[in-house]
């Protein structure tokens, strides 16, 4: 069970409220359903178990973390020291650092919507629904979902991370967009 960052029963119940949740990739329906999974209470108690690593795991530890409205619909977060995956649980948004870059990515999976997990153990993303896997830069790896992970537009401003929230690309609509949708590490904070 090393590998499961958050509480997986707390979990299950959330994925049990949302199993009627439409398959259509309307942005309000995605994020109605990721609210109402963010609102219980076991749920965000779950995510917090990922604060802390164990002895032996994986180097990529999951945060929490607070972004600060940064006018124009951009939220600004520190830029991380070290690759990692942080979560911003009210604003649902995962940010990562890999190999020199910085991403944005929307909360859920791509496919039905539920909050993804983070497989410390892999480095992976994975869904707990129906087990979708994803790189940390959200490329999908397998299962059912047919694109990566969605990523929001980003750039660096001094030591901050500014992310455009109304800005979000899909990689099968926009794949020039969703590929070009991170920020280098600069150089100021390369060390990890
Ligand atoms: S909801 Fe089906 S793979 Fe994530």
């Amino acid at each position: 069970m090393d590998d499961e960052p958050y509480d997986v029963k707390a979990f299950e119940r959330a994925q049990a409220a949302n199993d009627d949740a439409p398959d259509a990739c309307a942005s309000c329906a995605m994020r109605a359903t990721r609210r109402d999974f963010l609102r219980d209470g076991a749920i965000a108690a779950a995510l917090m178990l990922g604060l802390w690593p164990r002895r032996g795991q994986a180097t990529m530890i999951p945060r929490l973390l607070s972004g600060v409205l940064a006018g124009s619909g951009e939220i600004a977060y520190p830029i991380p020291d070290s690759d990692g995956v942080s979560i911003d649980r009210k604003e649902e948004i995962i940010v990562a650092r890999s190999h020199g870059r910085l991403y944005a990515f929307y909360l859920s999976c791509p496919h039905q919507h539920t909050a993804l997990h983070w497989i410390r153990k892999h480095d992976e993303f994975e869904c707990p629904k129906h087990h979708s896997k994803y790189k940390p830069d959200g490329e999908f790896i397998s299962g059912r979902a047919t694109r990566g992970m969605d990523r929001y537009a980003v750039r660096v401003q001094g030591n901050q991370l500014l992310v455009d929230i109304n800005k979000l690309y899909r990689q099968d609509k926009d794949p020039g967009g969703w590929n070009g949708a991170y920020a280098p590490v600069p150089s100021v904070a390369v060390a990890s």
